[in-house]
């Protein structure tokens, strides 16, 4: 029995239970084994170029290796005459993001920026410091190297709408063939003409399932939610969840769109390189280039085309106002020369989901991480692509929902994505999901703690269109300082979010009371969540309290750039992705989406990555 694996991944799962390493120790270990003769398919070592030239000239730079900009670089140097320069301030992935079921592990590596919202009194009051976790992928491939890889495009009305408020070129029909284009998809419940097998980027099937999921998916159905196919003809429905797998591990936009093209001789892919600014002539308003660091020194690099910033959602709104593009009244307080006066950072959209509706349940049906820890088969099957490591995170099923809070004239369209998980907080016994969500001891031990070692499972509610908005800001106008983020959960005037919320949550308990999961006897937990005691335990009051005490982000944040038409105060980009008033550069990424999907983001990161990289090659056919 060859038990390093059991020890890397042991080592993994203890290592947030050592404070604050936001060390290298993920890569240390997976070096320290020969990670190659564990896992199926590994992070091969790339030789780092040696590459340490004060200034170079490209046709194209790309900033940031994401969904969207890993895309961007593959679809471009698909062009032989075209040389392309990605730079990327994170590191390259290594053999332990390669294991799905370490995703909330990978929030304390170096591979997350390692951002908090600010603390606003509306959310978050019981969190650490009153402060929630902002985590975003720092590394070669992005946030898809520390995601939970659930992919969703949305709805249909996401981008039929995005292209009716002035975005041409963005409706459904417009987008379908990019998400089409990426896909490489296995998956079981498949709804014809909305999949495709050959393209990058592997979607599949979770291959672990817990027994809950099991009972779960069928007792959503009892309560009369059909079974669909979310990435088909109809969301509105219950559904075990896709994923971006591959043979079980993770399949981030570093596997799919760079790792194929690496040997391809007009890329030149930079790691540990962060840009600080975008160089802006200010009399012509033209990028020509970027400034980075890289080795502690700064680099120039110019571009005889174009600079793509694909930074991601709160870094390339940062990297505009660095750059002298934003709001005209922040950037002047900062000392920063104006060159173009835009709401760069003005909006931003995110996601809040509740992790606090837990269920108990009277047989071994949920996930059981001590127990599968400590059975040798749970390594073995992982070797062959199965078992409890290829598990999302535990995220196993999902329920799109329309509330009778909704107020869309369209009855299609959710308010709401329910995302089942076979376990809760105590099931890693607090070691991980509980600092996720930034919950101290004192409300640990009071809900969690007396459930560790029980059969439990947790629905969280997760708000899909927020009328509350957020923004952020620049710290100062030293770009190693992290922005300022304002979430602003729950801060709609009418309190519509709470009430939306609130409905989710009886739908929930709805579905649990159908037969299939009362066979297991399952029962909301009905401890009182410390702070909600007063109010009447289950009541909107009380759900409305536990919503303002603990709450996360999925980590969706959008708008920050936002696209649209000129006649719009707030966008950022026009539709075909360029800056406005500015000549030679675009924003290519989340921050682009007017308006949030009904979607976690990763599948609509990597739609805008191919569209741009279409939309480019036209703009370039055309001179
Ligand atoms: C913890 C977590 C879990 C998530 N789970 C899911 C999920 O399960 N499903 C899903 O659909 N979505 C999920 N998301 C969201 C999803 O991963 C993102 O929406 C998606 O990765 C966005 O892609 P992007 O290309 O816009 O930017 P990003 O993935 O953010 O990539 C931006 C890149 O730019 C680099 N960069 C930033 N600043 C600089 C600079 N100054 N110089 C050089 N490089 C720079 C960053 O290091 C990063 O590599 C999750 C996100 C997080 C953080
Ligand atoms: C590199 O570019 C910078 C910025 O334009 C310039 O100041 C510097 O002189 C250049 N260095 C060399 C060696 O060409
Ligand atoms: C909405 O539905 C929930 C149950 O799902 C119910 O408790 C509530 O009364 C309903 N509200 C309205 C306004 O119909
Ligand atoms: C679990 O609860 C259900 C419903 O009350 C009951 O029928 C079943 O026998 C119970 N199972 C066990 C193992 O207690
Ligand atoms: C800057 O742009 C915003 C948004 O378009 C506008 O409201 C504001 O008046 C502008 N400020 C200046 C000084 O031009």
């Amino acid at each position: 029995m060859d038990i390093r694996p059991i020890l890397l991944v042991c080592s993994f799962v203890l290592m947030p239970a050592f404070g604050d390493i936001r060390s290298n120790l993920g890569g240390v270990i997976s070096n320290f084994f020969d990670a190659a003769s564990i896992f199926p398919e590994i992070h091969p070592l790339y030789p780092q170029p040696q590459y340490n030239e004060k200034n170079s000239t490209h046709d194209f730079i790309i900033v940031g290796s994401g969904p969207t900009g890993s895309v961007i670089v593959n679809r471009l140097t698909e062009n032989p005459e075209w040389d392309v320069l990605l730079l990327e301030s994170g590191e390259e992935p290594s053999t332990i993001t390669d294991v799905p079921f370490l995703s909330g592990q990978l929030e304390f590596s170096k591979y997350n920026w390692a951002y908090k919202a600010e603390p606003q009194d509306g959310f978050c009051r019981g969190c650490y410091e009153g402060r929630m976790e902002w985590p975003h992928g720092n590394a070669l491939g992005g946030s898809s190297i520390i995601n939970y890889m659930i992919f969703v495009r949305g709805n249909k009305l996401d981008y039929d709408r995005w292209a009716a408020k002035g975005n041409p070129g963005w409706s459904y029909d417009d987008v379908l063939p990019y998400f089409l284009k990426s896909e490489d998809a296995h998956i079981a419940r498949s709804d014809k003409n909305y999949h495709q097998q050959g393209g990058y980027l592997t979607i599949t099937d979770v291959p672990y399932r817990s027994k809950a999921a099991d009972a779960y998916v069928k007792a959503a159905q009892e309560a009369g939610h059909a079974y669909v196919d979310y990435n088909g003809a109809q969301q509105l429905g219950v559904s075990y969840v896709q994923g971006t797998l591959r043979r079980g591990l993770r399949c981030s936009s570093e596997k799919a769109f760079l790792r194929p093209i690496r040997k391809r001789r007009n890329v030149k892919i930079l790691t540990g390189s962060r840009v600080v600014r975008i160089l802006i002539d200010p009399r012509t308003k033209r990028a020509y280039g970027v400034q980075y660091f890289r080795n502690g020194d700064t680099h120039f690099a110019f571009a005889n085309k174009e600079v793509v910033l694909s930074a991601g959602s709160l870094n390339s709104p940062q990297l505009l106002m660095l750059s002298g593009i934003g709001p005209k009244g922040h950037l002047e307080s900062h000392g920063i020369p104006v060159i173009q006066n835009l709401s760069v950072g003005k909006t931003m959209y995110d996601h809040p989901s509740y992790p606090g509706v837990i269920f108990k349940l009277n047989a071994s049906i949920a996930l059981d991480l001590v127990g599968s820890l400590l059975n040798p088969a749970t390594y073995l099957e992982f070797k062959q692509g199965r078992g409890l490591f290829t598990s999302i995170g535990g995220v196993e099923a999902m329920t799109y929902i329309r509330t009778n809070t909704s107020s869309d004239p369209d009855p299609s369209y959710p308010d709401m994505e329910l995302f089942m998980g076979g376990g809760t907080m105590s099931t890693d016994l607090g070691l991980v999901f509980r600092r996720i969500f930034n919950i101290p001891l004192r409300i640990y031990d009071t809900i969690w703690k007396p459930l560790e070692g029980k059969n439990v499972y947790t629905v969280f509610p997760m708000l899909v269109h927020p009328k509350s908005r957020g923004y952020l800001e620049l710290k100062s106008n030293n770009p190693f300082d992290a922005p300022k983020f304002f979430a602003n959960f729950l801060s709609d005037p009418d309190n519509d979010d709470v009430k939306t919320f609130i409905a989710a949550i009886r739908e929930i308990q709805r579905i649990n009371d159908s037969p299939a999961m009362q066979k297991y006897g399952s029962t909301l937990v009905d401890t009182p969540l410390p702070g909600c005691e007063k109010e009447i335990f289950n009541s909107d009051d009380y759900w409305e309290c536990c919503l303002r005490t603990i709450i996360g982000s999925l980590y969706h944040q959008v708008a920050t750039c936002k696209m649209g038409p000129k006649s719009d105060p707030d966008a950022v980009v026009d539709p075909r992705l360029r800056v406005y008033g500015i000549e030679g550069l675009r924003v290519a990424d989340t921050s682009i989406i007017p308006h949030p999907v009904t979607a976690h983001t990763v599948a609509a990161a990597y739609m805008i990555g191919e569209k741009a990289a279409d939309i480019i090659k036209e703009d370039w056919k055309r001179v």
